[in-house]
């Protein structure tokens, strides 16, 4: 029998071969948000893989939208030459390309996780300013208060975004999630610990999640409708107040569906600094995952440890996600969906591989024989 895993997801005009996604991964390796050999190498090995889909990372809609000045960007369309180059390889190599795109809000103008992860100083002469829907700091390694956004800059940032899927559109990608999650600025809309504002953007759940939908719209307006629209959204922040953020969360999914959102990619809001995710748990947004699904309606996916076979493979069997999102495991080895595919049984798992590794790796097996014995 067929490992659930490696059963074809179709959704709108779009087939991926297997329920393995490489999520969305910052690289941090972009001059002006320009792609370079770096990014073209990194998404090409890894289509090559196996996997079914292959989203590249947070790409800014907006200068100021990038968590660092090493971001992708997709704000001029200069820059989609070489994204259109990368979703073109990703295509070749079997896996239908995607692409994240986002505005990183209060967490923006940060250094890379390796130079510190911290709010570059303002003096710092690739300091900008960040902005939020309210003047309140993230706090951490993120302590800079943003400027509370106009009704102005939130009209902005929307036209900003449905810009962005546009030029995401003509470079060929072929599905698209919007970043709603993680704490930038679509999640600190929603958000009552980040949005304080009393005007029609802030308040009850409906205002705060307003931004979200509206940026959806605008969106849903530049994406062909034959292509899968996604977003990734956190829908609980491990505050002990989980239950009311899921409910409220899932009533906006509902409201995202309607607005024709085609999957959900369920995550952590990571709006505070100090909450209690159970990094330890395997799969720990599984069942949340499969609560999304089931209340809201829609095909989902997710992410964080998920990454052993057999448990991602469970998942999609029991039907609590439609694909699962492996990250760091392709970091450590490109062709994971191989060693996937080997640990489930699957026959023939060089098959996952393109024919010019998979011939060799079926045509010979084992260490290679020592001629002198
Ligand atoms: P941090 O990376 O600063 O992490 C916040 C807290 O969660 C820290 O206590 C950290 O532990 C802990 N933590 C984070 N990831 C893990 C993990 N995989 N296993 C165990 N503990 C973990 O928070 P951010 O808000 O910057 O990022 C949140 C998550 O999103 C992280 O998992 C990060 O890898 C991922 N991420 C998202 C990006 C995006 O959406 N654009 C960009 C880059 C990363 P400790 O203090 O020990 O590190
Ligand atoms: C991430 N993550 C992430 N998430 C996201 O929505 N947009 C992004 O650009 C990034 N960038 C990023 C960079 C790096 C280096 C890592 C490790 C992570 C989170 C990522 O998509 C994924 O959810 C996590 O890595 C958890 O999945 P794994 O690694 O446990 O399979």
């Amino acid at each position: 029998m067929t490992a659930a895993l490696f059963t074809p997801f179709t959704l709108k005009g779009v087939t991926l071969r297997n329920r393995i996604a490489v999520p969305p991964m910052c690289q941090y390796s972009a001059v002006d948000g320009f792609t370079n050999d770096w990014h073209q190498v990194h998404y090409a090995g890894m289509a090559r893989g196996g996997p079914g889909l292959v989203t590249v990372e947070a790409t800014a809609v907006s200068p100021e939208g990038r968590i660092s000045p090493a971001c992708l960007g997709l704000w001029d369309d200069a820059q989609s030459e070489g994204l259109a180059r990368i979703a073109a390889s990703i295509k070749a190599a079997g896996a239908v390309p995607g692409i994240q795109i986002g505005h990183a809000g209060r967490k923006a103008n940060a250094n890379r996780p390796w130079e510190g992860d911290d709010h570059i100083a303002l003096d710092d002469p690739r300091a900008w300013e960040t902005i939020s829907p309210s003047a309140v700091a993230f706090g951490a390694n993120l302590p800079r208060v943003p400027r509370a956004m106009s009704v102005g800059d939130i009209a902005r940032v929307t036209a900003d975004f449905a810009a962005a899927a546009r030029r995401a559109r003509d470079a060929g990608f072929e599905w698209l999630e919007l970043h709603f999650a993680h704490g930038y600025l679509a999640q600190s809309f929603f958000s009552a610990y980040s949005n304080q504002r009393d005007d029609e953007y802030g308040g009850s759940a409906g205002k705060r999640g307003r931004f979200l939908l509206e940026t959806l719209a605008a969106v849903r307006r530049e994406w062909p409708e034959n292509l899968p629209l996604t977003a990734r959204f956190g829908v609980i922040e491990y505050d002990g107040r989980d239950e009311q953020t899921l409910a409220e969360s899932i009533e906006l999914v509902r409201g995202m569906r309607l607005g024709g959102l085609d999957l959900l990619n369920v995550s952590v809001n990571f709006v505070i600094p100090d909450a209690q995710v159970p990094w330890g748990t395997a799969a720990f947004l599984a069942p949340i995952a499969e609560r999304v699904r089931r209340e809201a309606g829609l095909p989902v996916a997710s992410s964080w440890g998920i990454d052993d076979p057999q448990i991602a493979n469970r998942v999609v069997a029991d039907g609590q996600m439609d694909l699962v999102m492996i990250g760091r495991a392709f970091l450590d080895n490109p062709h994971y969906p191989y060693k996937m595919a080997q640990a489930l049984g699957v026959e023939r798992p060089a098959q996952v591989l393109p024919a010019p590794y998979a011939y060799w790796l079926e045509r010979y097996r084992g260490p290679v024989k020592d001629s002198a014995q």
